[in-house]
């Protein structure tokens, strides 16, 4: 199947300002905030009253709670180059969008990297790019404090989500809408 007629990519930068954005953009931005300060205050949480081995459980339960409670006729979520759950997995397209973001992060550029395609079946897809933040290597770093690695190696077998520096790109938030969607 032809795949993408229009790709449409969208930075923060004012010479994109002027550019009419379409409403599905506006729409997934509200939806990929949502899950992150939802998902960002429930991690918080549970690390500040649990510590960070308890918190992997929250993740484990909240985090597709949340996507789900966020997702309607589009469907939100997260990926990953290197997932953690399978279920995150990108597909290939996923995986093309994140590896550009991933050379525009080592080429300097900072925040704000956003990627939109509208297909000629009337389906479209928007994915933000995710940066690794300090706090993030607590569960995603290179070395894992014993407790956390081990309870990760027991709900994660196949963990491929360690490993990441502060500013590295995690992965990303992507939004999709099936060809039917209004
Ligand atoms: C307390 C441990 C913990 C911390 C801290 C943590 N994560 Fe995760 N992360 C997890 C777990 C557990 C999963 C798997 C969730 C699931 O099963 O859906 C995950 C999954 C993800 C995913 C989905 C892709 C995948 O690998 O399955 C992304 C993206 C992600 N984390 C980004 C971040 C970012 C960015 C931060 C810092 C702001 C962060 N994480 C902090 C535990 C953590």
């Amino acid at each position: 199947m032809k795949r993408t007629l229009l790709i449409l990519m969208f930075g923060l930068g004012p010479s994109t300002a002027a550019l009419a954005e379409p409403d599905r953009v506006v729409e997934a931005r509200t939806l990929t905030t949502a899950l992150q300060q939802q998902l960002g205050a429930a991690l918080k949480q549970a690390i500040a009253s649990g510590g960070p081995q308890a918190a992997i459980e929250v993740c484990q339960v909240r985090a597709p709670e949340i996507a789900a409670s966020l997702s309607s006729d589009a469907t939100v979520g997260r990926t990953a180059l290197r997932v953690r759950n399978p279920d995150n997995a990108p597909d290939a397209g996923a995986r093309e969008v994140m590896t550009a973001f991933a050379t525009r992060i080592d080429d300097g550029e900072q925040g704000g990297l956003e990627h939109f395609e509208q297909r000629a079946d009337g389906s479209a897809r928007y994915m933000r790019a995710i940066i690794t933040q300090p706090m993030c290597e607590l569960c995603h770093g290179a070395s894992l404090a014993s407790g956390i690695a081990e309870e990760l190696a027991l709900r994660y077998p196949r963990d491929a989500a360690t490993g990441f520096r502060a500013g590295e790109l995690r992965g990303a938030f992507i939004v999709d809408w099936p060809e039917d969607a209004p």
